[in-house]
This record gives structure tokens, sequence and C-alpha cells, in this order.
């Protein structure tokens, strides 16, 4: 069998890079190796991005880099497109993995449904890893690329018991369903203890002496564009901090996204003022010891909702709405919009607040294994099923 992956953007490398891992274990004893092409579209191309990580997460070099960068939604979309059916075209793999919900997901899915190889309309079967997740706000890019992904793919791999009720309502065949954890936990189940190495706490000035745990910071991202290209919004944001603030100090790893906002714009020196500690975008390790220390955590991003749920630390979404309510319902995750003074009441409850780190169902390390099974098992019963186009000439 030959497995291609794809990766994009930040959020993919974590959740891809198990899968890697679970195909070199798999090849070390199995008498019919599985090929592995990876592909990195460059939906994200700086070190800090995309560099730090594959060092981080120990991932191999990709084998094609398709040097998309960044554009408009349709621009970038359409680029990644064009560039990955030639890909296709040339290393013809049996399986084509994707993960997440970015514009490099939604993309090379999109391309590997409509591939078509042979006049029998030989293509590769679509997997879809972190399928079914729905926040119902279509006006969220990642939205419409799960939506989409879900329903061109032919395997979905489902993080959370919400994700297979919104594939079964949404009429997707139920044997193209598989609740199989998530991968994204896997990596930090296994980079858990080089995290715990890192120094950041000390570069930053934050380790308390003793080292207590939690320390005594608070620990911030904000990139979503419904949040940081409207000004009102993002100061609404940092005025719903405020009260925190004058508690402790508060981390921001700027996203490029956001710096770029924050350049053209007066609120950069308000942040300052504010008391925020901006830093550039932080590696996977550094990150993660940050998270898994910190009293608080406030974001709008989706994997750092689960991955304080993963590790029981207390977070605050800016957001109106979630795709991933497991989180919502440990109780690790409140959903907190935007408007300051809700920010406010949000963090006062979830700073007085403590939680074992009891995990979700199938949070458990294992998610790349068992979606390698499925995948395996899948692709076997294909090949059985599908005679070679030279014995059914002959
Ligand atoms: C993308 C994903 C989002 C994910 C986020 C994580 C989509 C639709 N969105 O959003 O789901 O949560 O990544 O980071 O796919 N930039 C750099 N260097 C880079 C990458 C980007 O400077 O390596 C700049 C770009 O010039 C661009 C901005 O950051 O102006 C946004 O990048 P883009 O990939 O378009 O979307 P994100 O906001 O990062």
């Amino acid at each position: 069998m030959r497995l291609l992956t794809v990766v994009g953007a930040r959020p993919n490398f974590m959740k891809a890079a198990p899968l890697i891992a679970a195909i070199r274990a798999h090849n070390l004893k199995a008498s019919d190796p599985i090929g592995h092409i990876l592909v990195h579209t460059g939906q994200h191309y700086d070190d800090v991005m995309s560099g730090a990580f594959f060092a981080d997460l120990g991932l191999p070099a990709p084998d094609v880099h398709l040097g998309v960068g960044s554009a408009s939604h349709a621009a970038q979309t359409g680029e990644i497109m064009r560039k990955f059916e030639g890909v296709l075209s040339d290393t013809r793999p049996d399986v084509v993995v994707v993960v997440g919900d970015v514009n490099s997901t939604l993309a090379c899915a999109l391309v590997a449904a409509k591939m078509s190889w042979d006049t029998d309309g030989g293509r590769p079967l679509v997997a879809h890893v972190e399928a079914g997740l729905r926040s119902f706000d279509r006006s969220m890019p990642e939205e419409v690329n799960r939506i989409v992904t879900d329903h061109v793919a032919d395997l979905l791999f489902v993080t959370e018991p919400s994700g297979v009720e919104n594939l079964h309502n949404e009429g997707i065949p139920a044997d193209r369903i598989h609740f199989a954890g998530n991968t994204m936990i896997d990596s930090l189940l296994a980079f858990e203890a080089r995290a715990d190495a890192s120094a950041i706490l000390e570069r930053l000035g934050l380790r308390s002496d003793p080292g207590q745990s939690p320390e005594r910071y608070a620990l911030l991202t904000l990139h979503r564009p419904a949040n940081v290209d409207h000004r009102q919004t993002f100061a609404g944001i940092v005025s719903g901090l405020e009260e925190l603030a004058a508690e402790c100090p508060i981390v921001f790893p700027v996203h490029p996204r956001t710096q770029r906002r924050l350049e053209s714009d007066a609120l950069g020196s308000t942040l300052v003022t504010s008391g925020l500690r901006l830093t550039s975008p932080l590696g996977y390790l550094d990150f993660l010891c940050l998270m898994k220390h910190a009293w608080i955590v406030v974001t709008d991003s989706g994997g750092i909702q689960e991955e304080t749920s993963c590790l029981g630390v207390p977070c605050v979404t800016v957001r109106q709405n979630t795709e991933r309510p497991v989180t919502v319902t440990r109780g690790t995750n409140v959903i907190a919009g935007t408007q300051p003074e809700r920010i406010k009441a949000a963090i006062r409850g979830q700073t007085r607040r403590r939680f074992s780190r009891e995990m979700p169902d199938k949070w458990d390390g294992r998610a790349a294994g068992r979606i390698l099974d499925v995948i395996v098992r899948t692709h076997a019963g294909r090949s059985r099923s599908t005679p070679a186009v030279s014995a059914m000439c002959g």
C-alpha cells in the first residue's frame, strides 16, 4: 500500500505526526511495508509556523513541497488543488490522508476524491482525520472546509462522540465513520516529557520559587479573522482581560496574522500598556510546557480547547461557539463570546476551578494506531474486490 499524507498549516503537524510514527512502527514488523509520501502544501511556510514543528515533532522532511504560501481563500485553495493534482498523477497513492480543517485539507481531499487514473475510474481512498466536528457557524472558513471534506471522504476518523452524531445527521453512511480518538492528543502524550524539559518558563521569568503548579501566569492566543481583523472585537477582548492582567502576567505568543493587524493599528501599543507580554509564535514543546503550567488559558483556537482539556487546565474560549463540545461537557472549557463583561465573568469562574486529568473517551495516545488499522483493513478489502485491469481484460 502506498499512503500519502498532506500537511499544510501549523495545526496539521501535531495531528499527522502520530500517524507517520504508526506507519514507521508498522513497517518495522510487517512483511508488507507501507510506502509513505509526505506532502507539505506550504500554506504555512515560516520557520516559526512550520519548520520548528518538524524539528520538535521529529517529522521527516516532506517528500514534496508545493510552496503555495499565503493568498486569499480562493487563490490559496485553487493553487493547492492545481499543484496537488500533478503530485497525485505522479505518485498514484492508494490512500490520501488529510487532517484537520484548513484550506490544505479541503483542497487535497477534493482533488483526490475527483481523481480518475484508469478507464475504470481508479482513484485513491480519501481518509479524513478529525472528521465530524461542527460549530454550525458557516461564517467560519474552517466549518466550510470540514463539511465539504467530510462529504467527499471515504473514511472519516472522529475524535469525539458529537462528531459521530453530526455525520449521521448529515446522512453519511455509518460504515464510513470510525470513532478513533484524537491524534493531536497522541502527540501531546508522546511529547509531554520532552516539553517538561523546556526552559521556556525560566526564559520568560515565569517560574516561581519554589516551582508551584499551576504557576501564576495566563496564556493567550488570538488569530481568528473574526476576532483580530475587527478592531472593535479585538479591543473588546483586550478589555475583557483587564482584571486578569492586574492579577498575573499574560503571555501572548502572537500569530503572524495578528502581528500584521497590530502593526497596522495603534492597538499594538495599547496591548503592551494593558500588561500583555507579547512573544513571537512558539515551537510545539515550549508552547505545550507553557500551556501545562498555566493558571488559565484564553484562546480562540480550536485545538487548544482540546489540549487544555487533556491537561486539566482551565480554558476560556473567546468565540461564540465551539465545534469541540466535549471540552465544555468536561468543564475545562467555557465559551465566553467576545463581550468584555462575559469574558471577565468566565475568567473569574474558571480561575477558581481545578481539574483532574481525566480524558474524554479514546483520548488515550493510541488513536493513530486505530486509524492505521482501519486504513490497512479497508485497503486490503478494496484490493480483493477490485481485480487488476489486466486480469479483467485477459
Ligand atoms: C490557518 C487556518 C486556521 C488555523 C490557523 C493556525 C485556514 C482557512 N485557516 O489560518 O484554521 O487555525 O492557520 O495558524 O486554513 N503567515 C505568515 N507565515 C506563515 C503563515 C502565515 O506570515 O508561515 C501570515 C500570512 O501571510 C497571512 C496570515 O499569516 O497573512 C494568515 O495565514 P493563513 O494561512 O492565510 O491563515 P491563518 O490565519 O494562519
